[in-house]
């Protein structure tokens, strides 16, 4: 007879067959948790733009923003984080164009929420798309840094905006010190008392963002090399001081914290989820959709199995909805294999 060994606990009786695996499986990845960015110009006309380091992301006209919307809605993905991409003459110093009533996020937010009331759109809230140095706030008297307060004050104005187009989320993403309290303040004082805040609480100054500042054309200042955001956005080696960023936001009133980026930061996201009972989101930045997309390319990893995988951890790390490029990938699969089967088709990354 061959050998067995008398082992009371044997992990793999629960791995056997794919309906166990299922029962068993701890974490689930579904479209309604995750949110698509989009990036939207201001054309009436014309094509797409492809953007080369996000593969498979375009800058959308305005025009053909509601049909994107359609496609999304009709894949099961519920949630819309938009980004405007201005061209460079309407941007300058202090970033006039982000209070013009008549800005382009405001028409495309208009758009978006009278043809799809139920879909639910979320907005950066920083001044980095209107300014010309890419600077996510207004420069000090000497140039040298970002002003707090000053910034803050346009984000007040900004949100409001957003909030009266019709947002349901407003999204301030530039790590400036007292913004959500302020934000808050400042919508309900206009009466947008349930436009939400989803807080970028705990952003790190982060290399992953490269990819996305090509798309919206904040990759340098005029004249400097290098845009360097180390005076507003957290320190990478940091755990204690985005936890205390993650603290503050919830303090001042967010409805949701987010961590941002996500997969090379699912300590932080862990963290977070421990520390507070708030909704948790997660940025899946454009560097690092980028990264697998490349390697795929290259033919070194599979781009689903990577895809799913790479949600799944950010999930299995703590947070409830993800920011990511791949949403709609993501969900013409879903939908395409729940239909085809039920069986375990995204269970833990196994395959079967
Ligand atoms: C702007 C903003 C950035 C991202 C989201 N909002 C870039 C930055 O801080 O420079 C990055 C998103 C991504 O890389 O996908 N405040």
């Amino acid at each position: 007879m061959s050998f067995r060994q008398h082992l009371p606990i044997r992990p793999r009786r629960l791995r056997r067959t794919p309906v166990i695996r299922r029962l068993v499986e701890e974490t689930s990845l579904h479209p309604s948790q995750l949110i698509q960015p989009l990036f939207v110009t201001d054309r009436a006309e014309g094509e797409p733009e492809p953007i080369p380091s996000l593969p498979t992301q375009f800058r959308w006209p305005l025009y053909r923003l509601n049909q994107v919307c359609a496609e999304l809605w009709s894949t099961g993905i519920r949630a819309v984080a938009l980004f405007p991409v201005l061209d460079a003459p309407l941007k300058d110093a202090c970033g006039s164009g982000a209070t013009d009533k008549n800005t382009l996020i405001l028409r495309a937010i208009r758009q978006v929420k009278a043809a799809f009331p139920e879909l639910c759109v979320i907005t950066d809230v920083a001044l980095d798309p209107y300014t010309d140095h890419g600077h996510d706030g207004l420069l000090n008297a000497s140039g040298t840094d970002v002003d707090n307060d000053a910034t803050v004050e346009r984000l007040c104005a900004m949100a409001i905006l957003n909030a009266r187009a019709g947002a349901d989320f407003i999204a301030p993403s530039d790590m400036m010190d007292g913004r959500v309290g302020a934000i808050r303040h400042a919508l309900d004082e206009a009466g947008f008392t349930d436009t939400g805040i989803l807080a970028y609480s705990a952003k790190f100054n982060s290399a992953y963002y490269g990819p996305f500042r090509e798309a919206v054309g904040s990759a340098q200042a005029a004249g400097t090399p290098l845009l360097g955001k180390q005076t507003y956005q957290l320190n990478p080696a940091n755990a204690r001081e985005a936890l205390k960023e993650l603290e503050l936001d919830e303090q001042e009133g967010a409805d949701i914290l987010m961590v941002k980026p996500a997969g090379p930061y699912l300590d932080i996201i862990r963290m977070a989820r421990e520390q507070s009972q708030l909704p948790l989101a997660a940025y899946q930045v454009s560097g690092e959709f980028a990264q697998i997309h490349a390697a795929a390319r290259l033919g070194w990893l599979d781009l689903r199995r990577i895809r799913d995988e790479s949600l799944l951890a950010i999930r299995r790390a703590g947070a409830d909805m993800i920011l990511t490029y791949f949403a709609r990938e993501f969900a013409e699969d879903f939908q395409g294999k729940t239909a085809a089967t039920d069986s375990a088709a995204y269970s833990g990354g196994t395959g079967i």
